[in-house]
């Protein structure tokens, strides 16, 4: 056969092979960006991380030890605090958790070799060395640029305990504690930018009432104080308040009632709320690698229920503290999916697929949406643990698609929300349905303008255009996030499965015109 005779086998066979594929043709989204108008700034505090005493989080997940032939700076994993710092990570709260009521600060201070092992009793009952102690969290977040939301002990420990372990980190001048740290290598007090006072006090912090904890947090409130001079000021510690775990409103509501009537002796300056993503509910089933398109639409469908879940408790909120003053903290929250095989289930080891990814960037629009009240949320955990960013093996690390979401949101750290308005449309996978687009859209302190989209849909692409009313856009340029499938995931041996690509974005008419892919989360800055 000659050349050319080849060349139309081969028209042919493609020819029956597009015909023979199912036809999938683009829905389309019309977004319309209000740049005229503004809403709530959005804290950069909402991207917050969890990082608690539990599993392989803390230990081998941070904390090698100065001895370990993984590259590491004072004991702290050196390409973990690479991958975070790309985060700007506002915050991370330690050491719980469930594990908070149980940490006595002082077994975790000075030399390593005189610490004594305690038990992890609320984790696995493993041996804790207590080498990653305050002085080690305090290096590892002054590393990756962070800042420290420590929770204190009022389940098994005593209000001279917590204040002396504020007392320990914040003093400066030369008390006992103070100089105690400084034999310990740190002579400047530290900055302590939020203490949460106990953790879910109302199942395992210790069970207790909501009256029995209110009166707990007065104490805790009066005598727990941070004594560093520079944040004395505009700069002061913010104190937060057990909050709900359940949608049902009645603790905060005795909380905020409670609230209403503080005086100069005790306040919190936020109410915690914990809720987790766990389709199916408890205890969980989810695997976090082997599902199908039905348990992907089931998890995100669950996952949007935290917009309902935020707006019952801020109802009461606004009904004693209408000025806002208090803020909603979601210091708890991400997919709780079934532990791996082969771990132990106690460590909460699940993988991270581009689900995940997408469940993240719903939540993080769901917080900004609610940003007035929402200024504060740390997702569980920051690695090796549940929706976690990084996982490690021993010297090997990956990146999961969370947290390449959290660095594509970058740009949206106390950006001022900027309303899009646009028809969601449905996506029906079985009896669920869902919106099929969801959309947040920001200004940054330069004046760009930032647009995220997220596409649900797992088969459909989008073809968005999108009207900007009171901005002129120059140049539109931004990255995507998706992979082959629901269930992608980024492994030791392939960690380069589900990483953001470029994506073309043009400007027609003023207008700013992509197709976003299926099952995808996009962010575009808009040059003014
Ligand atoms: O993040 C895991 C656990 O979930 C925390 O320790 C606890 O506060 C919550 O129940």
């Amino acid at each position: 056969m000659k050349f050319g005779g080849v060349r139309f086998v081969l028209l042919i066979l493609s020819l029956m092979l597009v015909s023979s594929a199912p036809l999938v043709t683009a829905e389309h989204a019309h977004l319309t960006i209000d740049a005229s108008k503004t809403g709530a700034k959005i804290d950069r505090n909402l991207f917050g991380q969890f990082a608690e005493n539990l599993g392989h989080g803390l230990y081998e997940g941070i904390w090698v030890g100065p001895d370990s032939s993984i590259p590491n700076t004072r004991g702290i994993r050196n390409d973990v605090v690479a991958a975070l710092s790309a985060l700007k990570v506002p915050n991370v709260r330690w050491p719980g958790g469930c594990f908070a009521d149980q940490y006595h600060w002082r077994k975790g201070i000075g030399m390593a070799a005189l610490r004594p092992a305690t038990l992890n009793s609320a984790w696995g009952n493993v041996v804790d060395t207590n080498s990653f102690g305050t002085d080690e969290f305090m290096d590892f977040i002054h590393q990756i640029g962070s800042e420290a939301y420590v929770s204190v002990n009022i389940g098994s420990g005593t209000p001279q305990e917590a204040a002396e372990w504020l007392e320990y980190m914040t003093a400066a001048a030369p008390t006992a504690l103070a100089k105690e740290r400084a034999a310990n290598g740190h002579p400047e007090p530290y900055k302590v930018g939020f203490m949460g006072i106990g953790n879910e006090s109302w199942s395992c912090g210790g069970d207790m009432t909501p009256d029995y904890y209110l009166s707990q947090l007065k104490i805790y409130s009066r005598f727990a104080i941070n004594d560093n001079p520079a944040q004395q000021d505009k700069d002061q510690m913010l104190k937060i308040a057990v909050g709900p775990g359940f949608p049902e409103t009645e603790w905060t509501e005795a909380m905020m009632k409670g609230w209403q009537h503080h005086d100069w002796s005790w306040n919190f300056d936020g109410l915690s709320l914990h809720w987790y993503t766990t389709p199916g509910g408890w205890p969980v089933a989810m695997s976090s690698t082997d599902f199908n398109i039905d348990d992907y639409a089931k998890t995100l469908k669950t996952t949007l229920f935290m917009d309902e879940f935020l707006r019952k408790q801020e109802v009461v909120m606004d009904k004693y503290d209408p000025q806002k003053k208090v803020a909603l903290v979601v210091d708890e929250w991400g997919a709780w999916l079934k532990p791996l095989p082969g771990t132990n289930p106690a460590f909460l080891v699940q993988q991270n697929s581009l689900r995940d990814a997408i469940l993240a960037s719903l939540n993080l629009n769901i917080f900004a949406r609610h940003a007035d009240r929402v200024r504060m949320a740390n997702i569980a955990q920051m690695i090796n643990v549940l929706q976690a960013m990084i996982l490690t093996d021993k010297e090997k690390m990956l990146v999961t698609p969370t947290y390449y979401v959290y660095r594509m949101y970058v740009p949206f750290q106390d950006a001022t929300f900027i309303p899009v308005a646009f028809d969601a449309g449905t996506y029906m996978q079985g009896n669920v349905s869902l919106p099929r687009v969801d959309a947040l859209a920001a200004r940054d302190a330069s004046g760009k303008l930032w647009l995220e989209i997220t596409n649900l849909d797992p088969e459909k692409p989008i073809d968005i255009d999108a009207e900007v009313n009171g901005m002129v856009v120059k140049a539109a340029k931004g990255e995507t996030l998706t992979a082959p499938a629901v269930n992608s995931i980024n492994t030791f041996s392939a960690p380069d499965q589900v990483v953001p690509k470029p994506i073309a974005a043009s400007l027609k008419d003023g207008k700013l015109v992509l197709t976003v892919q299926p099952k995808s989360v996009t962010v575009i800055s808009l040059e003014p």
